[in-house]
Order: structure tokens, then C-alpha cells, then sequence
């Protein structure tokens, strides 16, 4: 009853605007068991292809490639969505979009968020003692309980949403640009559809906005030193620990940053792909320093890159939906085209996941769920159903295989979003709808209704260029078996405990740290 009124309290105050934090984690108490640390770092918008490991053509990813070699990468790894909120609600709950209730993104404006009755990763590890810790990305609702502080993280430090849906004073680089935020008095002259001018973007710690507009240029630094800080502090603390850091990297703007000796004339592209390996870098030095041989560090992305941004999005290296591509359109994010649904990981445990391995087990972002709660001890909550497997015995070298069956759910690019209309079993692939998200040339591919449904062979084609002949033996094989495994599993959703987000808006909800002043912002302009 008194922490109720302590969370009210908190959620009242946080509209006050720019306070000092009043939410500290502090440590105490507990003894140190056996449990593991857990770090889980989720990149935005990477490409398959911008991990240098996967994909000889990249060579800005020294420190990830590093950790491939002292650790495990799996290279049929999909997210969970190819879009923002609902593969990053997917990881937390390990719950696809149908039973979670999230199945498109959430807004500036949105009252809602994941709905509350859904548990995190982080309530979970809270519960089993662990302390928690969350930098970066949410997007998973900021309005009243639905902000990090509420869904069982003890400390937050990060942007509430996209780091494109609010102006800042030195925008990054994005596709068409955006002008800066308003200053003074002069009124906000934005002409693009696509750039929020009314609202500055805001950074967070714990319930407070800190800096608004965030400095996108010291961002990467900030989340640096925050995430060591945690680590530091977390493993001084005699409790085991979760950090989830969600980085801005590689979403549009892209930072723009200091020249240095070595940047001159680099591709902006590239040029933030160094400057996320060599925070991730960081991060796993800091783990290497504090956690030592306890903590497992996994690393992976959100879904695919956002071809619209043209030359500020990354590479799908072979994956590249031709199919789809010849039809129009891009079959990257926002698709279930493998471009846009197969994402890097990596697993880095020094004496637990064996070195230098590539595992080619078909895994899925749904899995982090079970399997950290089970290394942790910790139960799956009851009373639902759960997309994900515990895929610690692949993880440690003891299994070669993952999903038999997988599930991509639509994000966006062709019919119902969070509808089942691709499914994966073993080497196959099947689409019973088909579309392509916006390209950089501004074309959509249009959406197209499989009644019997186009079945790739991944093993044989993995640029998804010819689907099977449907009078062929292979065909008739794969497609009873591709309709059994559809039926049931929305069978199990139907029997299932399903939530649904509200994804009602309402400006006042925006963030806003001084609503007198333009956009919001903080400071003094
Ligand atoms: C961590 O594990 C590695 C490999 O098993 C071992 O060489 C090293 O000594 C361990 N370090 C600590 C601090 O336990
Ligand atoms: C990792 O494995 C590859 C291929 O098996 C090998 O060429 C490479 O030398 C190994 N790297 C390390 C650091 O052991
Ligand atoms: C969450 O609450 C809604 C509304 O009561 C319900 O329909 C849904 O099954 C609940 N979800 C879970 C996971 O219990």
C-alpha cells in the first residue's frame, strides 16, 4: 500500500518537469549467490549484414567481431517484429504480439504502452533479487505506469521513444533532413510530415528529463559511462544484476560527430557503426572488469534496416528479398523478408558459451526470456502461454537446434499488423501475405494475398528470389505441415490469456520538461 502511493506520488511529481532523481537504486543487504549477471544489448534498425563476423564486406566492427571470436554467434537469429515496439515488447515477455497486446508502434502522444498486466524480464529478475538496470531506447509507453521505473527496472537512463520523434538542437543526419528545434519565440517552420518540431526529444533518468533537446553527439558517451557506472556499482552490490540497453544506434538521425583523424571523408553510415562497436566495446570491458566469468552478455538487434533512409541505412548483406524486391518496394524492416527479420547475436560468457563457434540453431529474440529466467532459477510467470524456448543448452554448445517452428508477424509493410502470415519450419519459409515496406525510391511494394502460400527454401535460396513450384512433390510436402503448425498455434493464442495495449493519444501526455518554452525544452535557449 505505501509503495502505491509512493508510485502515484512519483508519477504526479514527474510532470513537474525537470527534478533531480528522486528513484536511486540502492544496494544493500543481500548476499551473493551462484546467479548470473545478465546484459543484454539490443541494437536499432542493424543490418545482418553491418556485423563484420557475418559479412566480410563490413570492417566497422572490431570489438563485436572480437567477441564473436571469444564467444558464440548465431547467424539464424530473427526478431521477434520487424518493428520497434513490438519486437522490443517481445524480448521483455517473451509473448508475440498476439497475446501481448503490442502490434505496432507507440507515439509521441500514446497514453498506453505494454499493458501492465503483461511481466517483464526485469519484474521477473526484481522478484528473484536481482537489481535492474535499463539505458537507452524503451518504447514501450512513458505515460504514468508505463514508464520503465513502473515495469521493473530500479534504474533508467535513456530516450522514452525514437530518437527521431523529437527535434533537437544539432539534428543528426537523416533522409529527407530535419530542421532543428525552435529557439525563443520564432514559431517551429517545419514543412516536413515526417520531423516533430513541438516537442524537443527528451532524456530521462529514472522519471525526470534530464536534457531536453537531448544532445544526440554526446549520447553514445552518456549511455558509455551510465552503463559501466551500473555495472560497477551493481556488482559491488552483493546482488546479481540485468542491464538491457537498448542503443540509438543504427536509427535515423545519426549522430553527427567530432571529426577525428580517422573519420575524415567516412560515410556517415559507417562512421556510427564504429562509434556503436566501440560502445559495445565499452560495455563489455566493463563486464570483463566487474563481472568476471559471471555475467553473460548477449548481443542482438530490434529487426532489420529501414531501407527508406537510402544510404543512412545498413546492409541486409545476402538476405535480400529479391522476390520481393523485383515486385517493388523493400523487403527489409517493417517486412518478414528475411532482411528485415534476421538480425546479428552474439553470445559472450567466457567459460560458459564456448569460443569462436557459429551456431546456425534457428533462435529467435522471443527465447531471451526463458532462457535468462532459467539460468536466473527464476519461474516463468503462470497462467499464459510463451513464444519463446530456453535455448540455454544450445547456448553452452550441449544443442545444435532451436525452433522447429517459427512465427514473423506482420510490422507494418502488407496487411494486419501482428497477424501471422509468415511462418518459418526448419529450412522453409512461407508467406500467405506479401508487401514491401518503402524504399529509397519512395515506391511500396504492393500487397499481395497468398492463398496458398509462397514457400521458400531458405538452405537453397537464402535471397528469397524463386519460390518452390506449388505442382512439385516438395511443395506438397512442406505446405500440410507449414498449415498444422499456423493452426496450431492460433488455436493456443485463442486459448491463451491475451492482453491488448491502448493506443489511444493524448497531447498533453507528451514529454515535456518546460511547457513555456518552445518544444519543451529545459534550458535557456
Ligand atoms: C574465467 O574463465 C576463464 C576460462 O574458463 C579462466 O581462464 C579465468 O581464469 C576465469 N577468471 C576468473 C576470474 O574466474
Ligand atoms: C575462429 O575460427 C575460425 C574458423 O574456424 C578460425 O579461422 C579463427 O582463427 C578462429 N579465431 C580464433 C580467435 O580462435
Ligand atoms: C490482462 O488483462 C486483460 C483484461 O482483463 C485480460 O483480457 C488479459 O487476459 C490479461 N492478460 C494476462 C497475461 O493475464
Amino acid at each position: 500500500m505505501a509503495w502505491l502511493s509512493l508510485k502515484v506520488l512519483l508519477v504526479g511529481l514527474s510532470f513537474l518537469g525537470c527534478l533531480y532523481p528522486l528513484v536511486d537504486f540502492s544496494f544493500s543487504g543481500e548476499t551473493r549467490g551462484q546467479k548470473p549477471n545478465f546484459v543484454i544489448i539490443l541494437a536499432d534498425d542493424m543490418g545482418w549484414g553491418d556485423l563484420g563476423a557475418n559479412w566480410a564486406g563490413t570492417k566497422d566492427t572490431a570489438n563485436l567481431d572480437k567477441m564473436a571470436a571469444e564467444g558464440m554467434r548465431f547467424v539464424d537469429f530473427h526478431a521477434a517484429a520487424s518493428t520497434c515496439s513490438p519486437s522490443r515488447a517481445a524480448l521483455l515477455t517473451g509473448r508475440l504480439g498476439l497475446r501481448n497486446g503490442v502490434t505496432h508502434n507507440f507515439a509521441v502522444t500514446s497514453v498506453g504502452g505494454l499493458p501492465l498486466n503483461e511481466t517483464t524480464l526485469a519484474e521477473v529478475l526484481r522478484g528473484a533479487g536481482y537489481v535492474t538496470g535499463m539505458i537507452g531506447k524503451w518504447h514501450l509507453g512513458h505515460h504514468g505506469s508505463h514508464h520503465p521505473s513502473f515495469r521493473g527496472f530500479d534504474y533508467y537512463f535513456g530516450v522514452p521513444y525514437s530518437h527521431d520523434m523529437g527535434c533537437t538542437d544539432t539534428p543528426g543526419y537523416n533522409h529527407p533532413p530535419c530542421p532543428a528545434c525552435p529557439r525563443g519565440d520564432r514559431p517551429s517552420r517545419n514543412l516536413e510530415r515526417d520531423c516533430y518540431s513541438d516537442v524537443a526529444l527528451p532524456l530521462y533518468e529514472n522519471l525526470n528529463i534530464v536534457e531536453q533537446p537531448v544532445d544526440l553527439s554526446a549520447l553514445a558517451q552518456k549511455y558509455a559511462e551510465k552503463a559501466t557506472q551500473f555495472i560497477q556499482q551493481a556488482s559491488t552490490s552483493g546482488r546479481p544484476f540485468l542491464l538491457y540497453v537498448a542503443l540509438a544506434h543504427m536509427h535515423v538521425p545519426l549522430a553527427r560527430m567530432l571529426p577525428s583523424a580517422g573519420s575524415r571523408g567516412q560515410r556517415p553510415y559507417s562512421a556510427s557503426l564504429q562509434e556503436m562497436d566501440h560502445l559495445v566495446g565499452r560495455i563489455k570491458d566493463a563486464v570483463d572488469l566487474a563481472g568476471k566469468n559471471n555475467t553473460f552478455l548477449w548481443f542482438t538487434g530490434d529487426n532489420g534496416p529501414w531501407a527508406q533512409k537510402c544510404e543512412l541505412a545498413g546492409s541486409v548483406g545476402p538476405f535480400t528479398g529479391s522476390w520481393q524486391a523485383r515486385q517493388g518496394g523493400s523487403p527489409a524492416k517493417q517486412t518478414t523478408w528475411e532482411g528485415g527479420h534476421r538480425v546479428p547475436a552474439l553470445a559472450y560468457w567466457p567459460g560458459r558459451v564456448p569460443v569462436n563457434v557459429t551456431s546456425t540453431a534457428l533462435l529467435s529474440v522471443l527465447d531471451v526470456f526463458p532462457t535468462v529466467l532459467a539460468l536466473a532459477g527464476a519461474p516463468l510467470p503462470r497462467g499464459r502461454s510463451f513464444d519463446g524456448l530456453d535455448v540455454s543448452q544450445v547456448l553452452f554448445g550441449q544443442a545444435q537446434t532451436g525452433h522447429r517452428v517459427l512465427f514473423h508477424p506482420n510490422s507494418g509493410a502488407a496487411g494486419e499488423d501482428g497477424a501471422l502470415q509468415t511462418i518459418r519450419l526448419e529450412q522453409y519459409k512461407a508467406f500467405y501475405v506479401t508487401g514491401g515496406a518503402r524504399a529509397c525510391d519512395g515506391s511500396v511494394g504492393p500487397e499481395r494475398h497468398h492463398e496458398r502460400p509462397l514457400i521458400f527454401d531458405l538452405e537453397a535460396d537464402r535471397a528469397e528470389a524463386a519460390p518452390l513450384d506449388q505442382g512439385g512433390a516438395e511443395y506438397r510436402a512442406v505446405l500440410p505441415r507449414v498449415a498444422a503448425a499456423l493452426a496450431g498455434v492460433l488455436a493456443d493464442i485463442a486459448r491463451d490469456r491475451v492482453s491488448r495495449a491502448d493506443y489511444s493519444q493524448d497531447p498533453s501526455v507528451r514529454p515535456c520538461c518546460d511547457p513555456r518554452r518552445p518544444a519543451c525544452r529545459c534550458r535557456a535557449a
